[in-house]
């Protein structure tokens, strides 16, 4: 489903009444699991300033043992520190890498902002070889504008 249709989708999710926060996490992480080929795993980590540690909060796909990362290791890490999308077309050509499943060839994570701090990001794996384009990094930081509405 394209970027386009799937927007609709995620504003429903975020206005729903009858959800809780967390529901909505996890349906937004879940719908974009479904309806995006390429998205293998989805999921939402928050940070801990005071620990300087981030938890995994929402997601769809595999459990990952990976609920708990520092700031700075891997992937997600460096992006708690960076404030800044770290788009990963190989992750073998990452050395400071965490690897959730042998099956994953990619990786995208998008600071989620709220009031101007970064508070966590929205992290997705993918099986696919290359398969992120600029297309993904804005629809990701819009959806990541939509949930940031909803987080006090
Ligand atoms: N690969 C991530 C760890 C989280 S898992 O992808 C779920 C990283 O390097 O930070």
């Amino acid at each position: 489903m394209s970027f386009k249709n799937l927007k609709p989708e995620i504003s429903v999710i975020v206005a729903s009444n009858h959800l809780s926060t967390d529901q909505k996490l996890t349906k937004v992480c879940e719908l974009l699991q479904e309806k995006v080929s390429y998205y293998t795993w989805v999921g939402f980590y928050f940070a801990n300033k005071a620990e300087k540690t981030l938890h995994l909060k929402a997601f769809a796909g595999d459990p990952t043992e990976h609920t708990v990362i520092p700031f700075g290791k891997g992937i997600c890490g460096q992006v708690a520190v960076s404030n800044t999308n770290f788009v990963v077309p190989d992750v073998k050509a990452q050395d400071n890498y965490i690897a959730c499943s042998i099956t994953v060839k990619a990786e995208i994570v998008i600071p989620l902002f709220k009031d101007g701090k970064n508070i966590g990001q929205i992290d997705i794996d993918s099986n696919t070889a290359n398969p992120f384009t600029e297309a993904d990094e804005r629809f990701l930081e819009w959806v990541n504008e939509e949930v940031a509405g909803i987080l006090s």
